[in-house]
């Protein structure tokens, strides 16, 4: 009798083409709600700045390996299929004093994943590089939560090689609503090119909502339900400081270690997590035995 083959974890990317809308705060709250729901969440910083492994407090001194070495070690072999998976050797723990931490792993960046991308930009078969890292790497995790920088360049086009389903994240500007825009045409049109046809935008989150600004107000009610209908994503995430004050504090913190705001940001965050798991299959999120 033959044993079914483990399901490989949901790999989900975080994108837009515009910055500052959210997307490396969704990435690392979302990992947060998932993993204190049980989920084991490998978290991929495909960012050259590397926001998303400061902000969960990884320790990344000169020796960890990141995605850069990664990447370069499969630019270097005549034989890519025998480095399936090396992904593995660029894992990292995280720093968050709690213990769902212990279910989040980080692969790193750096800088220099910049320089990576203008190497191997567009050569044959580079785009494949991240999926190709992944493939048995992530055989033990749930979720694969993917944060790309704000382009469609070389770097978000490894994330969208590798992934299942794109979460887009946008603001309630319009500059951000274009940039989401963008986002999904480039995932309709350029999904057969990175070999991915089955690749497809799970939903919207909407991110930094002012609901007194008449402008905010315009765009949640009007123009991002008429342009994304039913694909956005409940509920719309508020501005609050708080978010910053975590991401910014010394060391950085998950939002429930901020007090009354930060657990009602989280909550926020849990609910988002329950509709992006079973938008994404992974059925109905459950806490009771992780508590
Ligand atoms: N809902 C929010 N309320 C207030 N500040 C936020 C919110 N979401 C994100 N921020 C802050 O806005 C800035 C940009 O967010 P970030 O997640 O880094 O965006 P991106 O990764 O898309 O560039 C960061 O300083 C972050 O802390
Ligand atoms: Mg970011």
């Amino acid at each position: 009798m033959s044993t079914p083959r483990r399901r490989r974890a949901r790999r989900i990317a975080q994108a837009n083409n515009k910055g500052g809308t959210g997307k490396t705060s969704a990435t690392v709250n979302l990992a947060a709600a998932l993993a204190e729901h049980g989920q084991r969440v490998l978290v991929v910083d495909m960012d050259p700045q590397g926001n998303a492994g400061r902000r969960l407090a990884a320790q990344i001194d000169a020796s960890q390996p990141t995605v850069s070495d990664v990447l370069k070690a499969l630019a270097e072999t005549e034989r890519p299929e025998e480095l399936a998976g090396c992904a593995v050797d660029a894992f990292a723990p995280i720093g968050w004093p709690e213990p769902y931490s212990e279910r989040i792993t980080l692969i790193p960046s750096r800088p220099d994943l910049e320089n990576r991308a203008l190497t191997e930009a567009g050569l044959l078969g580079a785009v494949q590089r991240l999926a190709v890292a992944l493939d048995g790497a992530d055989d033990d995790f749930d979720v694969v939560l993917i944060d790309c920088p704000p382009n469609l360049g070389h770097l978000t086009q490894l994330a969208l090689a590798a992934a299942d389903c794109v979460v887009i994240v946008t603001d309630a500007e319009l500059d951000g609503i274009e940039g989401a825009i963008a986002m999904r045409d480039f995932v309709q049109h350029g999904r057969r090119r990175l070999a991915n046809p089955d690749l497809r935008v799970l939903g919207y989150v909407v991110n930094r909502v002012d609901l007194r600004m008449g402008s905010d107000r315009y765009q949640v009610e009007e123009t991002i339900p008429e342009t994304f209908g039913d694909e956005v994503l409940e509920p719309r995430l508020p501005v609050r400081a708080v978010v910053k004050d975590a991401a910014d504090a010394d060391p950085p913190r998950p939002l429930r270690l901020l007090g009354r705001d930060g657990t009602e940001m989280a909550a926020r965050y849990d609910d988002l997590a329950q509709g992006i798991a079973q938008r994404a299959g992974l059925g109905m999120l459950t806490k009771e035995a992780f508590a």
